[in-house]
């Protein structure tokens, strides 16, 4: 596009809100200025889970599905602030997979990407390169008017991390099933809470809370560590404010809740999504009632429910816009109305839309 045309249309555009704002009352001006403090997107994308197979050789479906995200959110107009990457960025955490990780988030043309620990990058070394990656495992940070967290919720017992595995190795694959009983319940842990605490303290009860996660900080399913230990004192922890969204990773499939003042909602992964615990359990619905399930196909077909998510939260909640790369796109976005997260399009049954078939 020739650039001379783009600026004097950019220059119009201002001059026209300019114009708009100057014929405003001021309190109307003030208003308009505090809303605009919210008034931003980011782009989050999760579990591309790169797996090392020997030399430079990687699980190439694992990277094409990172390397997809990373270039459509290159493109996107208006251009979000910044990124979020919600963990499990390697399969086992090993130095080779989270270099070639890193390589890869390193083509992201963004000045802040923000990591989130996920047990995939953490149960070999517990942390220790991510850190030299990433910096902190736990971290804070404000942005135009909202306070954002990211918290390790993927820690576990010391005894299991420190006393039950002969090999780092073994403990890491222990924990990287989904169904796997030798596995142990994430938690977040006393020291980050005490941290979370203080954290908060500082922050205004109106101020709309974005708190990123790997596991859900809810209790949706124990058998697959969908789950987190400690879940009732973090959600404790954020009871005093008016406006709180919990983002995560982890479970690699859509699910959204309402508990008290906090919203939940996951995003999607761009390796390949799990199946849904009801389908898949045989057991009762471990799902959040709200949640509407995804039109999945069958779980040998990966492409249907992978993608990467543009987050807002200018109302102060969390308004998701799910990209996926073989299914129809979908946001999920609070309701005022009924006061918790629903799916726009298809959260009433009569506009549903039927599985995907195979091609
Ligand atoms: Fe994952
Ligand atoms: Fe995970």
């Amino acid at each position: 596009m020739n650039k001379s045309r783009m600026s004097r249309r950019d220059f119009l555009k201002s001059a026209g809100a300019l114009a708009a704002v100057s014929c405003l009352p001021v309190s109307m001006v003030e208003l308009a200025f505090a809303d605009s403090r919210k008034n931003f997107s980011f782009a989050h994308i999760s579990d591309s889970h790169i797996q090392h197979i020997s030399g430079t050789k990687f699980v190439r479906n694992w990277d094409r599905g990172l390397i997809r995200a990373v270039a459509e959110t290159n493109l996107l107009v208006p251009k979000p602030d910044f990124v979020v990457f919600g963990g499990d960025l390697a399969q086992l955490g090993k130095k080779e997979e989270l270099d070639h990780g890193a390589e890869m988030l390193s083509k992201l043309d963004y000045n802040k990407v923000y990591c989130v620990m996920g047990e995939h990058d953490y149960y070999l070394d517990l942390g220790d390169y991510w850190s030299k990656l990433y910096g902190p495992h736990y971290y804070s940070w404000d942005h135009k008017g909202v306070h954002f967290v990211t918290l390790n919720s993927v820690i576990t017992y010391d005894k299991w991390t420190y006393e039950r595995w002969p090999t780092a190795m073994q403990r890491m694959v222990e924990m990287a099933g989904l169904d796997n009983p030798n596995g142990s319940p994430f938690m977040v842990g006393e020291k980050q809470r005490d941290w979370l605490r203080k954290d908060l303290e500082k922050v205004k009860k109106d101020t709309p809370i974005v708190v990123f996660s790997h596991s859900p900080i809810q209790k949706i399913y124990k058998g697959w560590n969908f789950w987190t230990e400690d879940a009732d004192e973090v959600q404790a922890l954020l009871k005093p404010f008016n406006d709180v969204n919990v983002i995560y990773g982890h479970v690699h499939q859509v699910q959204y809740n309402q508990i008290g003042n906090i919203s939940f909602q996951s995003v999607m992964a761009t390796a390949w999504p799990w199946p849904y615990p009801e389908t898949y359990a045989q057991a009762e619905s471990h799902l959040p009632k709200l949640t509407v399930p995804m039109n999945r196909a069958d779980p040998f077909f990966e492409r249907d429910a992978t993608g990467w998510q543009v987050i807002n939260v200018e109302t102060g909640r969390a308004a998701i816009k799910y990209n996926l790369y073989n299914n129809t796109n979908r946001t999920v976005a609070f309701n005022p109305k009924t006061g918790h997260p629903e799916d726009i399009a298809f959260q009433n049954p009569a506009r549903r839309i039927p599985p995907q078939t195979h091609y």
